[in-house]
């Protein structure tokens, strides 16, 4: 598609096959995105979910759409509730549907939509082990990473879990797609220093849209 089509994209750095960073993408977006984390979060709070393993994670997340990623003692699924209070997670904003899927075409995924939004919220000190999204119904359909707020180091691996990553720092706007060979590649997110955002403050937040269902 040519490149005029979406403005949004300042630089698109390819990462490996099926797998692009869209630097400042969602730039334009962000505060409209921000203030529907804060809606979502007044009705399914930000939560630090407990690992298979009985800890805690230092990330804490909420979910919008028909699908939400939990975690438990009794594993990862999609549950279509909130399991803090029973009620269905707030639904998707048709304006985060709308530019997950213009960053999955410029990516070069045609018709993504997605019916499950996870919520990522980084204080400092917080990371995400490395680990593959395969709890999806639909791996046909890409994955869409959204930044927002303090910058993070991207850890972005290969198809094995011992590859050793690349570095790839994310900013406030940054858009990462990864489908098709690349949708279970490895990717974590390394140890968020301390940092100050005129929108956010010191936290990162990380919006990331899937076909769940
Ligand atoms: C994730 O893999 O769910 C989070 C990625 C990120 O925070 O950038
Ligand atoms: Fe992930």
């Amino acid at each position: 598609m040519p490149p005029e089509l979406f403005p949004e994209t300042r630089v698109a750095l390819p990462l490996d096959p099926g797998a692009v960073l869209l630097g400042g993408f969602a730039l334009d977006a962000a505060e409209e995105l921000l203030a529907g984390i804060a809606a979502i979060a007044a009705a399914a709070p930000f939560r630090r979910m407990e690992t298979p393993g009985g800890r805690a994670m230092s990330v804490a997340m909420t979910n919008a759409g028909a699908a939400g990623w939990t975690t438990s003692r009794r594993g990862y699924r999609y549950t279509a509730a909130d399991p803090l209070g029973g009620l269905p997670w707030p639904p998707l904003p048709l304006a985060f549907v709308a530019l997950a899927g213009r960053a999955a075409a410029r990516a070069g995924f045609a018709s993504f939509v997605p019916d499950a939004c996870l919520v990522n919220r980084y204080e400092p000190g917080a990371r995400m082990a490395p680990h593959q999204d395969r709890d999806e119904a639909d791996l046909a359909a890409p994955i869409v990473s959204v930044s927002l707020g303090v910058a993070a180091v991207f850890l972005w691996g290969g198809q094995a879990r011992g590859d050793r990553p690349r570095r790839v720092p994310l900013h406030h706007g940054d858009v990462v797609v990864w489908g098709g060979p690349a949708r279970l590649t490895f990717h974590g997110v390394d140890t968020l220093k301390p940092g100050d955002h005129p929108l956010t403050g010191p936290l990162r937040y990380n919006l990331t849209f899937r076909k769940a269902l």
